[in-house]
């Protein structure tokens, strides 16, 4: 069986289209990307979201600058790719699946720079090609590693929207709960809300919908209630990057379950692919951690429930420490309690 929703990122004549994850769940649109500028846009503003498929976005975003630019000499294509670069890098700071994959497209580029400009483009779309069908392949086998923590019949908490929504497809966190039921196991999840954005009513909630997979909403607030309870047998999440010593940064919010989780001995999963892990970065301390708009928290859309002159702060993620992290699930197997020493072993180039 398939679970399987969505394409959340499509090549069409040569534009990448991405559904528009700010309008779900009442409308399903996708937007054309054409130039470098149209993907960060689309990314600083969440028209796409979640770290795999940042990284998938700015991997196409580097691949239709270079179409559109491939008809130009060789230098203001060399200029005009750099000026693609910088302009996705900077477009959100958390996923270091961003930079990751940019590394990756300037790589290509740099191996053959000697080539014409059109020869570097179609070489490049390829490559965000690849990166978007690895991004399916890893999660698909990190979901099957994972698949192997749950119990049939597990009530599984998440939190944010780590889905196909947030990836190429299948998703992390729920790429693991996609393949614990592909395997035949009966899984339901509670979703958190997730203020402010709400990607887990809004996004979670629809995508698990789609996928006939048994839901369940609640306020971010009301997750302890239930650990307390005894509902909940397992939590997980996905990440935006996990430093060198297994300090995790995902959707602000994260930390607080992790500290639940632990205070009723509930495992607490991170499932992720290896090109979140930064091993460039030593610590939580160190992951830059995005602040948005006051809008965010002050009102949604149209509607506004705070007053006008309140002073807000928005910060998007936060840092769970790897000490609360029960088991890091990657397409390379489960790292039990990640420290330092597995993570090196494991990930260190
Ligand atoms: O602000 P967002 O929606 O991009 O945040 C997304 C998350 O925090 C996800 O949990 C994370 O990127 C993992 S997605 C597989």
């Amino acid at each position: 069986m398939n679970t399987d929703p969505v394409e959340t990122l499509r090549w069409r004549e040569g534009a990448i289209e991405m559904i528009d994850q700010r309008l779900l769940p009442a409308r399903f649109v996708y937007v054309a990307c054409h130039s470098a500028l149209d993907v960060a846009a689309a990314i600083r503003d969440m028209v796409i979201r979640g770290a795999p498929a940042i990284g998938c976005a700015a991997a196409y975003g580097i691949g239709v600058e270079a179409l559109r630019l491939g008809h130009q000499g060789e230098m203001p294509f060399a200029r005009g790719m750099d000026a693609a670069f910088e302009v996705l890098a900077a477009s959100r700071p958390t996923a270091v699946n961003l930079s990751w994959a940019l590394a990756r497209m300037k790589r290509v580029m740099q191996a053959c720079a000697s080539r014409h400009p059109q020869d570097v483009a179609d070489l490049l779309i390829a490559s965000a090609h690849e990166i978007r069908a690895e991004d399916i392949r890893v999660n698909r086998t990190l979901g099957a590693h994972g698949a192997l923590l749950l119990a049939d019949g597990a009530r599984v908490l998440t939190h944010c929207n780590a889905g196909a929504l947030a990836a190429a497809g299948h998703g992390t966190a729920l790429g693991v709960i996609r393949s614990a039921i592909e395997a035949g196991k009966r899984i339901s999840v509670i979703a958190n809300e997730t203020r402010p954005f709400l990607q887990g009513a809004r996004l979670t909630a629809w995508e698990l919908r789609e996928s006939n997979i048994p839901v369940t909403l609640i306020t971010d607030g009301m997750s302890g209630h239930l650990m307390a309870r005894g509902s909940i047998d397992a939590v997980i999440v996905g990440a935006d990057r996990v430093a060198a010593n297994g300090d995790v940064a995902n959707k602000i919010g994260t930390y607080m379950v992790a500290t639940m989780a632990r205070r009723h001995g509930i495992p607490f999963y991170v499932a992720c692919p290896s090109s979140t892990i930064d091993m460039s970065t030593r610590s939580g301390a160190d992951i830059p951690i995005e602040e948005r708009s006051p809008h965010e928290v002050t009102g949604y859309g149209d509607t506004r429930w705070a007053p006008d002159d309140i002073e807000v702060f928005n910060p998007a993620f936060d840092v769970t420490p790897a000490e609360l992290v029960s088991a890091l699930i990657t397409e390379k197997g489960v790292i039990h309690a990640p420290d330092p020493t597995q993570l090196k072993a494991t990930f260190q180039s």
